[in-house]
């Protein structure tokens, strides 16, 4: 008798976090081929974009356009950013499964990234999250910087707890920890989930790795050892914050999922499949699949009985 392998949860935040850092517009139709071939693979939550000002993220003006537009399939979960109650209403009018607000534990990325200090940001998320659970709608909390900020450097696990504390009373659904730079170490990562137990357990929480230096897997490995279910990935390893100097890609979800299976555990997404949508928007951005941490040695890798869990 076989059995059933512990499941760990990815969200795919390439539509967003990859293509709002693209220097170039992608088009609208390489969006919805993009989006509906993640949804493909078996992947059950993908963040497929931003309700922010336009004017500070261009490249995903087209959001009300991206989200009617898209084929849904049963059983996929798309969300979005949103930062306001002018993002929640344009969320809502295009019917997102689910919206995700964000800040952070530093003062100066949350200025730089939503021109509002961490409890002004809170105080405006007040309203955005009530309105989105009467309207049924579920509700991340990102906190970026949970490990280092681009302008204050290490950031102490007393400010994530702190500010975890808040999203948690306003009343969100889950708690995504984002290592906004990709500099944390696997050490750091143990530092944080002990610095914030009294506040958010690894099982409750999300981990959002960025792979700037390259130690994103490590990190991701640590955080499983701890408990850690959750985790967000961007194919081909695409994305970064226009708002963080120095952030690079995020981890590559074919790697991650590589290190994901071949861990033990289960995830549900065909990873030919999910290779099929890193290579299409490797090609679309004119990027050789492979080189920003992608996804090909894993899906070398993941042929035969690892490919779909
Ligand atoms: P502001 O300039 O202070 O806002 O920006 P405002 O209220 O003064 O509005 C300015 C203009 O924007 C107005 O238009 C508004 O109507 C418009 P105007 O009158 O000048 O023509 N506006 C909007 N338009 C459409 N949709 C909206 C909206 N809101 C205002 N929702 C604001 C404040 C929050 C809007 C701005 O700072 C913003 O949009 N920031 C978003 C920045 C962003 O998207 N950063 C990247 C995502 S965060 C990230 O990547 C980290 C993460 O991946 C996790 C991790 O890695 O740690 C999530
Ligand atoms: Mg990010």
């Amino acid at each position: 008798m076989t059995v059933p392998r512990a499941f760990v949860s990815l969200t795919e935040v390439g539509p967003r976090d990859g293509l709002q850092n693209e220097k170039t517009i992608v088009s609208l139709e390489t969006k919805i081929h993009f989006v509906e071939s993640l949804a493909q693979s078996g992947l059950t939550s993908i963040e497929v974009t931003s309700f922010v000002s336009p004017k500070w993220v261009p490249q995903l003006a087209d959001a009300e356009a991206l989200l009617r537009a898209i084929k849904r399939q049963a059983g996929v979960s798309y969300s979005a950013l949103v930062p306001n109650e002018q993002g929640l209403a344009r969320a809502l009018a295009v019917g997102v499964d689910a919206i995700a607000i964000f800040t952070a534990a530093s003062e100066s990325f949350t200025k730089r990234n939503i021109n509002a200090t961490i409890a002004e940001s809170v105080a405006r998320f007040s309203p955005v999250v009530r309105d989105a659970k009467a309207a049924g709608v579920r509700v991340r909390g990102y906190v970026s910087c949970a490990v280092a900020c681009p302008f204050e450097g290490k950031v102490h696990a007393s400010a994530v707890r702190s500010v975890t504390r808040m999203l948690l009373d306003l009343g969100v659904d889950e708690i995504d920890l984002g290592d906004t730079i990709g500099v944390a170490t696997p050490a750091e990562i143990t530092q944080l989930y002990e610095g914030i137990a009294d506040t958010l357990t690894p099982q409750a929480s999300v981990l959002h790795l960025h792979n700037t230096n390259g130690r994103a897997l490590d990190c991701a490995a640590q955080a499983l050892a701890l408990g850690v279910r959750k985790f967000d990935g961007s194919v081909a390893g695409l994305g970064g914050c226009p708002y963080a100097p120095g952030a690079s890609g995020n981890v590559a979800t074919e790697q991650l999922i590589d290190l994901i299976h071949r861990l033990g555990y289960a995830t549900g997404v065909s990873m030919d499949q999910l290779c099929d949508a890193g290579r299409f928007i490797s090609s679309a951005i004119g990027r050789p699949y492979g080189e920003a941490h992608a996804g090909d040695a894993s899906c070398q890798r993941a042929d035969g009985t690892s490919a779909s869990v």
